[in-house]
């Protein structure tokens, strides 16, 4: 048994047990979690005063945009059976919990003059759980289910929302504060402004090159607005830490060709540099080559000004700086080639970016088609994290695959072993400072646009149950065991396992 102090979570007593020589071991403050968010699991969307959603919305009205035609009405049914979930927590022996809060269940209309009392009970009742367990929450605020009455007002593409954010972010640190130590404001705002405004993805927006940008640059802002009035009001009363969580694919050349190397780091920048260069670099504005190319690109298109937004000085100033530790969800790799540099008429992300990005159809598949299996880089991307923002502190938010239904998931098995080895050398070799893991996902959900198509979990849902039951896969014991150890298993791991 050892005892260490976890940075991220203050002063937590880790469990390092049955380490044997040989094994690939993560340092022994290095910490296990797993991950949900709350319209994928929780379902009750319109009970108990909860208001709704973007995605209550978008799934009732575009069924046929889901895959299965579903959506999260009931999902697992976490609103009413979050105590199994906890039990599956304390089988896998997690550290901490990342989970998510649903605005519209805390502020219905989505503003802080009214507050729905069940909501607030619903998420006490939850990190309670937690405590009790001994099991750390690491809760991030939004995981793309903004309310509904604030996309009538034009949703992140209207500044104003970034102001009412910070309103909800006060509500949640007055009434979790004490018992919450890790925060994380936004996931993935690389997938929810660029899919949610110029792809397929709830509120349904066209326009990747125009209401893409203005998106990330009012949850930029509120990001920073948020940081400022944590570390002004709160951080002295209940300590307590910051970050936000990006989606961070590696993205490599697709030849050894110039033009690919520097096309990669064009598109690095486009998609990571976007949200990571105004909060991480010193210059705390947007990376260089997305100003120089969408100014000129608008230009050619004749608007009269650049579609990409300016930051005030004082906004800079705000954001520079304002995260406290990197969380990074990593799945996959892409090749990048050169693209055509053709400006195209309609403005978008992608002409913007110019690059052509691919998969080689031999690396192994999963279970969705965006996602194959390229553990190097896992690693690559570590390492440019570090390099270009100075070995910031990072926590692995998210990282998983989606398997073949069943529980014998020999692919999430196989992932999980392969994806560790990269990070673990990532960790003790290359010195990349990475404090936890945390497994996406706790169980199956509903995923997106693919609905319940796609499973993600180490647990099995059975949607046909009325309980939504839950079942251990093979995945679940394998990481149990990692959990408990701190180390990887060097033996060929028996996919034969005793519940
Ligand atoms: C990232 C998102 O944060 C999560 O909601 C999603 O289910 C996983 N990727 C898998 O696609």
């Amino acid at each position: 048994m050892c005892w260490k102090i976890l940075l991220l979570f203050a002063l937590v007593t880790l469990r390092c047990e049955g380490r044997s020589s040989g094994q690939l071991c993560f340092p022994k403050d290095f910490t296990w979690g797993v991950a949900t968010a709350s319209y994928q699991i929780e379902g009750a969307w319109n009970t108990s005063g909860k208001g709704e959603s973007i995605w209550d919305r978008y799934t009732h009205s575009h069924p046929e945009q889901v895959f299965d035609h579903s959506s999260g009405d009931v999902a697992d049914d976490s609103y009413h059976q979050f105590r199994a979930d906890i039990s599956m927590l304390r089988e896998l022996g997690v550290l901490f919990y990342r989970f998510s809060i649903s605005w519209p269940r805390i502020l219905p209309e989505g503003f802080s003059n009214d507050v729905n009392e069940d909501g607030l009970r619903y998420y006490s009742e939850l990190i309670n759980e937690l405590h009790a367990n001994s099991i750390q929450p690491l809760v991030t605020m939004y995981h793309w289910d903004l309310p509904q009455t604030l996309q009538d007002l034009g949703g992140w593409t209207n500044p104003i929302v970034a102001d009412y954010f910070v309103d909800y972010a006060r509500v949640l640190f007055t009434n979790f504060g004490p018992k919450v130590k890790a925060w994380i404001t936004f996931n993935e705002p690389l997938s929810f402004c660029r899919s949610g405004y110029g792809g397929n993805d709830a509120p349904g927006g066209h326009s990747s090159g125009l209401e893409a940008y203005m998106c990330a640059h009012n949850v930029l802002r509120a990001h920073g607005m948020t940081y400022r009035m944590f570390e002004a009001e709160f951080k002295n009363k209940t300590g307590g830490n910051v970050g936000i969580t990006l989606d961070m694919a590696w993205l490599e050349p697709a030849t050894t060709s110039e033009d690919d190397q520097k096309s990669a780091e064009v598109a690095r920048q486009f998609m990571f540099g976007w949200y990571a260069h105004p909060i991480y670099s010193k210059t705390g504005d947007y990376p260089p080559i997305m100003r120089r190319r969408i100014d000129e690109i608008s230009r050619r298109q004749h608007f009269p000004r650049s579609r990409l937004p300016t930051f005030t000085e004082e906004e800079v100033k705000m954001i520079r700086g304002s995260s406290d530790f990197l969380g990074l969800n990593h799945y996959t790799t892409y090749l990048v080639a050169k693209g055509k540099g053709k400006v195209a008429v309609q403005p978008s992300f992608d002409n913007d970016m110019g690059v052509i990005i691919s998969q080689k159809p031999e690396w192994p598949k999963s279970n969705s088609t965006w996602l194959r299996v390229v553990p190097w880089g896992f690693r690559k991307i570590l390492n440019w994290v570090k390099k270009t923002y100075d070995n910031p502190l990072v926590v692995i938010t998210e990282n998983g695959i989606s398997s073949e239904p069943g529980l014998q998931d020999s692919k999430r098995v196989n992932y999980i072993d392969a994806y560790l080895r990269s990070l673990h050398a990532a960790v003790t070799q290359d010195g990349c400072n990475i404090i936890g893991y945390t497994h996406w996902s706790l169980m199956d959900n509903f995923e997106w646009m693919r609905g319940y198509s796609e499973r993600f979990g180490l647990y099995e849902v059975d949607y046909t149950s009325p309980q939504r039951t839950r079942t251990p896969r093979v995945s679940a014991a394998y990481y149990a065991k990692i959990v408990k150890t701190g180390c990887i298993p060097s033996q060929k791991y028996s996919l034969v396992f005793k519940y």
